[in-house]
């Protein structure tokens, strides 16, 4: 199960790869790039720059580096410890720091936009198209709207994205003009993906401060991403626990 084939792929590549001047270089001559390589690629930043300066102009939460890193984070340590080999959490990480750069042209079908411009950033990094195609695919599922997790790696950035519910994500800085997705994050004082790989559960554990927001409010706005996170979770052959404030609802 957890997709051994694949994975035993990938971790050929990491195998016969050998250290080259632009990095790790597998036998077919292309680069195991990693997200190090993206946080200090100047086209990365410009399009997650663009796209929060894009969702913030609009009222959204923070949708720029500090998530991107944060779901990328969260992608790698889901599959890390439920035993992936390392190439598959390095590009868990790598789509999960790209997988909102689409909002920097348009918020609607930003998963299909921020897919290919993905593909263009990747290609010129001279990653491998199987791993491009892996990549591509989890930025391109991580809608609640369309997507659907049929890879480990989409899978954990789904998880990843739909568990950064925090306080640091409000942009508002008026909190009298706060509206319900404003008032939820900022109730979130804590929010961490626990993996619990024997009993193989994931859980999601929030503390929501019922002051700005009520426990109900949540579930109010988030029941579709509760829904994909479960889909997440159950395709990596866990099972999806949401806990807050303590108390467990699923
Ligand atoms: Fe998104
Ligand atoms: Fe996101």
């Amino acid at each position: 199960m957890l997709n051994e084939t694949a994975n035993k792929k990938i971790s050929n590549a990491v195998e016969t790869s050998q250290e080259g001047e632009n990095g790790r270089i597998t036998s077919n001559g292309y680069r195991l790039v990693t997200v190090e390589d993206l946080k200090r690629d100047a086209e990365t930043i410009a399009m997650l720059q663009a796209a929060n300066a894009t969702m913030k102009a609009l009222g959204y939460t923070e949708h720029g580096q500090r998530h991107a890193g944060l779901v990328g984070n969260i992608a790698q340590n889901v599959l890390e410890h439920l035993g992936y080999d390392q190439r598959t959490y390095q590009l868990g990480n790598v789509a999960g720091y790209l997988h909102d750069i689409g909002n920097a042209i348009h918020r609607q079908n930003h998963a299909l936009s921020g897919s290919l411009m993905a593909w263009g950033i990747l290609k010129r990094m001279n990653m491998s198209p199987q791993e491009c195609a892996l990549v591509m695919n989890a930025i391109g599922n991580h809608e609640e709207e369309r997507g659907t997790a049929t890879t480990a790696i989409s899978a954990a950035v789904i998880i990843g994205d739909k568990a950064d519910v925090h306080r640091s994500r409000v942009q508002n800085p008026r909190m009298e003009d706060f509206d319900i997705h404003d008032r939820v994050n900022y109730a979130a004082k804590r929010s961490f993906v626990r993996v619990h790989p024997e009993e193989k559960i994931i859980a999601l554990e929030l503390e929501i401060d019922t002051y700005y927001a009520a426990v109900i409010e949540y579930f109010e706005i988030f029941l579709s991403r509760m829904t994909m996170m479960r889909q997440a979770c159950e395709f990596l052959g866990c099972k999806y626990q949401l806990i807050i404030n303590d108390t467990q609802f699923a």
